[in-house]
């Protein structure tokens, strides 16, 4: 098998399925990424996923190439998992790296395969890459398109692919559903739940799954807006709530809100699709989780100058955390790097540490001090701000940081933190939806 595009996504299943014991050759157009790969260096953090690649390249079942033609060759099994990012100046999906993916497959293809798409993608897009696959592949090769969506979560995605909670196939015939049960055997045998569909149904799993996700992560951030003006607790709400099995509590943590390369894009792509299809009202709660997922970001720097006395012009502060979630090193659609940006932009002098994620901080926001050191990020601030849960945050000894900050105030923007600890070691601890 192939497996095309070698992001979060690509490099994990091109790992695993070696794992399991395929043949896979993994594509990327990025030459240093490639470079990496065959190196045994994965190119982004993810906990496990090193020492899987090492073994998996020294089984002789995994190699990286930059050739589609190679690609072509080689699989009877394309994975399509290149990135889907929302287009420039709309809400939709941009789906011109999936186009130049089949664009760049067809003309070489020598024999009948299955094409299946990894990649989250607008309800339709199954059917619109057959008739495009159609089109460019040679007389008398017939290749078949799928769609197999990935449900892997960023810090978990080695534990999340070789052992899903599910496995979903979206085909059109008998054959393209017998050749996705071949390459997830060992997972069908260990019993995991295989739901096989038409594509159209498939596509629209994934992207209602980050909805149902990300619906539930604003509705509890909603409920923190109403705690705040009743003085109420976000958190005991959550644990109340959560007992209940039908609801459960994950996924209710309230804090500055959701952010990354998927749900925030997804749910605006799935607001555009389905105005596209006429049913744009089945779906406009989606704005609101959008913008009260984005109100939390605003309340956030709205509660750091409340603290700062109502004026962030010349002040010191530390964000900690600068990924959009922990064990990981993306900061796309980061709400901390947001949170910080904005104080920067009200003139505060903004400090940012994070475990893995730095250099792409520094990338992305070359404007705030970035350091991966929690005293030179803590010392002489006037306010901590602890916006993404690192597990390593959890273990910090709140006096001895009491002891090299100017003002011991912390914003936990996650609800994370000992607030009990940290507030017996001298801290004024502020959250949001937590009475003071
Ligand atoms: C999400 C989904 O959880 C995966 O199932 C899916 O496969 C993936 O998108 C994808 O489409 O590729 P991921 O983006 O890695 O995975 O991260 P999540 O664990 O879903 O967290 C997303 C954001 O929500 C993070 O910023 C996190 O901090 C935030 N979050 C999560 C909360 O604010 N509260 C919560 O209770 C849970």
């Amino acid at each position: 098998m192939t497996v095309i595009g070698t992001g979060y996504l690509g490099a994990v299943h091109a790992a695993c399925m070696a794992e399991i014991g395929h043949d896979v050759l993994g594509v990327d157009v990025d030459v240093e990424k490639v470079t990496a790969l065959r190196e045994g260096r994965p190119p982004f953090y993810e906990p496990g996923l090193d020492d899987i690649l090492i073994q998996a390249l020294a089984s002789g079942r995994l190699r990286f190439t930059t050739s589609l033609r190679e690609a072509a060759l080689h699989g009877e099994v394309h994975f399509i998992c290149v990135g889907t990012p929302q287009q420039a100046g709309s809400r939709a999906a941009d789906l011109r790296y999936v186009d130049a993916v089949v664009d760049g497959l067809a003309p070489h293809l020598p024999a009948s395969c299955l094409v299946a798409g990894k990649s989250t993608v607008p309800v339709g897009t199954t059917a619109r890459l057959t008739a495009r696959l159609a089109r460019l592949t040679p007389a008398g090769v017939r290749a078949e398109v799928a769609w197999n969506p990935e449900f892997l979560r960023e810090g978990f995605a080695v534990e999340d692919t070789l052992r899903p909670d599910r496995l979903v196939a979206g085909v059109t015939s008998r054959a393209a559903d017998e050749t996705l049960r071949r390459v997830y055997a060992p997972m069908l045998a260990a019993g995991v739940p295989y739901i096989s569909t038409d594509p159209n149904t498939a596509e629209l799993v994934k992207v209602a799954a980050n909805s149902f996700l990300a619906t539930k992560i604003s509705f509890v951030n909603a409920m923190a807006e109403v705690c705040d003006a009743a003085g109420a607790d976000v958190v005991t709400l959550a644990d109340a709530l959560g007992h209940d099995s039908r609801i459960g509590r994950r996924f209710l943590h309230a804090g500055v809100g959701f952010g990354g390369g998927c749900l925030p894009k997804d749910i605006r792509a799935f607001t555009a699709r389905a105005q596209e299809l006429g049913v744009g009202p089945a779906v406009a709660f989606l704005d609101q989780v959008d913008e009260i997922n984005k109100r939390q970001r605003d309340r956030t720097v709205a509660l750091a100058r409340r603290l700062l006395g109502g004026d962030a012009a010349g002040r010191r502060v530390t964000v900690l955390g600068a990924t959009f979630k922990p064990n990981s090193d993306d900061v796309r659609d980061s709400p901390a790097l947001a949170v910080a940006a904005a104080l920067h932009r009200l003139g505060a002098e903004v400090r940012v540490h994070d475990p893995e994620g730095t250099a792409n901080a520094r990338r992305a926001h070359p404007e705030l001090h970035h350091t991966s050191d929690l005293l030179t990020a803590c010392r002489h601030t006037e306010l901590v701000l602890h916006l993404t849960e690192w597990g390593e945050y959890r273990e910090v000894d709140p006096a001895k940081l009491a002891g090299v900050v100017r003002e011991p105030v912390l914003i936990d923007g996650r609800n994370a933190l000992a607030h009990d600890e940290w507030r017996a070691a001298g801290w004024t601890v502020k959250a949001l939806g937590r009475p003071s």
